[in-house]
């Protein structure tokens, strides 16, 4: 019996040592140990020993009892600590994998927004909001158009009271911040514009303006020209070629519109610039002396000048998009190209 008991410690220590994970460990355990287990089955052979071998024999299996069981809880913790180190190791996530998430993409007008505001800021503008919701006084009245001005066209604007309005033009921030803000200042002021008419391939009810105004002393319509310039030509490229057109407008004096070279046939003449070679892109002017005073400015001291300029146009020249629409349908086999 004792052979049998040593044996049986020899055989499980050897099995033991070989086992690959903790289910092999946790049979071989009730195998050896359990209730029905072989140390049981060996210890049932006690009764044919002599009375006076029993307890040796008693205390030997018990010996081999616990020295098992020591050699299995040791194994097993071997066992967990490997399966841990394992898991780790599959779980490994590499952030250096290249991602094949869609993340999608900026809006064209977003994209040309943000081009605008870049080249304005690069040249020391400052970026200014101002109400969609507006007060005839600023969308009109302080830019030198009275009510009864012809370029007041009651078709064109929407009105909510009768001085209560949605802007027609982002002009009015013009105001707005001359009359919070002292010269010298230099501001651009994107945002949407309203006016009530028909949609069609280059109208539309709500579209977006970028205004800019600089205010100071001793500014001349070159100082204009030379930043116009420079905006169209980061804007449209080195040799995108620029005129000033005399315009009207009743904020400005003197006024201008200003063309560049059309995009599709560089000045030869096409379908698309109407045979003239050149297209429209902005308003702008001199600040009239009228708005400096309405902001409490004296004219005599303090000028500046002020431009305009269409969100919509400018990306659909750069783009060569040839429907206003297409920037509020939200197609993606649109979208998804820029
Ligand atoms: N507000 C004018 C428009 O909507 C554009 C403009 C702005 C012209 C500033 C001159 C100066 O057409």
């Amino acid at each position: 019996m004792k052979e049998e008991l040593m044996r049986l410690k020899d055989k499980t220590i050897e099995v033991l040592s070989n086992s690959k994970n903790i289910d092999q460990l946790n049979d071989l355990k009730v195998k050896v140990l359990g209730k029905k287990g072989e140390l049981t089955h060996i210890l049932r052979g006690m009764s044919r020993l002599v009375p006076e071998e029993r307890p040796i024999l008693g205390k030997m299996a018990n010996e081999v009892k616990e020295s098992l069981e020591q050699k299995f809880s040791e194994k097993a913790q071997v066992l967990k600590e490997a399966l841990k180190e394992r898991k780790m190791a599959e779980e490994y996530i590499d952030v250096t994998i290249p991602s094949m998430v869609n993340l999608g993409n900026k809006h064209p007008l977003t994209l040309v927004l943000d081009e605008i505001r870049d080249i304005f800021t690069g040249l020391g503008y400052q970026v200014m909001e101002g109400p969609e919701i507006e007060l005839d006084y600023y969308n009109f009245e302080a830019l030198n158009t009275p009510k009864d001005h012809p370029a007041r066209d009651v078709q064109d604007t929407f009105y909510i009271t009768e001085e209560i309005l949605l802007r027609t033009q982002t002009s009015p921030v013009q105001v707005r911040t001359m009359e919070r803000q002292q010269p010298p200042l230099k501001i651009i002021a994107p945002g949407r514009v309203f006016r009530s008419d028909a949609v069609d391939a280059t109208h539309s009810p709500m579209f977006h303006q970028v205004e800019g105004l600089a205010i100071g002393e001793g500014f001349t319509m070159g100082d204009l020209k030379g930043t116009l310039v420079a905006f169209i030509k980061e804007m449209f490229g080195d040799d995108r070629k620029s005129r000033f057109r005399p315009h009207f407008f009743p904020f400005t004096e003197p006024s201008a519109e200003v063309d560049i070279s059309c995009i599709a046939c560089h000045g030869e003449g096409c379908r698309i610039c109407s045979y003239t070679g050149w297209l429209e892109i902005l308003g702008c002017g001199m600040v009239h002396p009228n708005v400096l005073k309405n902001v409490g400015h004296d004219p005599e001291k303090i000028n500046g000048f002020a431009f305009g300029m269409g969100v919509e146009r400018i990306a659909m020249l750069k783009y060569g998009i040839n429907d206003l629409r297409l920037f509020y349908e939200n197609d993606l086999r649109f979208l998804r190209q820029f």
